[in-house]
């Protein structure tokens, strides 16, 4: 039976890394988002699991960033990873709404994520217009996306960075 669960790092933590190693290969660590997550610190309460009898087949995990000069505060979505075995049934989507959802009830204002439009709009992402968000690092600006969490996303622009 597949459950969706908060991590429980000392549970999930070595499987998640694991299944990043499956999913995004060796190159993965090089990209920017990386860069931002390197000084930030994933929140396994709102981070999301899918189980298969205990077993992780897949996860999305979530980071605190801030945004411009002021600071805002938004909640970064991603990596987002499904076993191979269990892809086809849009189990990431499962998983990203109900870290979603997990964000929102703790009265975060906003998330970010950066990645396909064509998966992540499903779950209500919409592409930032050109230039208002920038990041510590190139990334193509078809792939940053935002989504109202308890606030208003539509208010984060300038410099994406790590709190
Ligand atoms: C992306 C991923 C999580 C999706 O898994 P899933 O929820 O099982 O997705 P499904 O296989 O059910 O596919 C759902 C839809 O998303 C599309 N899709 C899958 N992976 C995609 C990707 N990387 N980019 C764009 N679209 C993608 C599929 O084509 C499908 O669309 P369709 O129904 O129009 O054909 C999974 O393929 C994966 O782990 N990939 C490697 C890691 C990765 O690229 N993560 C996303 C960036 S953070």
């Amino acid at each position: 039976m597949i459950e969706i669960v908060p991590e429980t790092p000392s549970l999930h933590a070595d499987a998640i890394e694991a299944l990043f190693d499956v999913t995004f290969g060796p190159g993965h660590f090089a990209k920017t988002a990386e860069r931002l997550r390197e000084y930030s610190r994933s929140l396994p309460e709102i981070n999301r699991v899918a189980l298969d009898d205990g077993k992780v087949i897949g996860v999305c995990r979530v980071w605190p960033l801030v945004v411009g000069p002021e600071r805002m505060q938004a909640l970064f979505y991603g990596p987002v990873a499904v076993d191979p075995a269990y892809r086809g049934n849009f189990l990431s989507l499962k998983i990203t709404e109900a870290a979603l959802e997990a964000g929102k009830a703790a009265g975060w204002p906003a998330a970010i994520l950066i990645g396909a439009h064509s998966l992540f709009g499903k779950a209500g992402f919409t592409i930032v217009p050109r230039g208002r968000l920038t990041f510590p690092g190139p990334q193509d600006p078809a792939r940053i996306m935002v989504r109202d969490l308890a606030g208003d996303a539509s208010l984060l622009e300038g410099l994406v960075t790590a709190p």
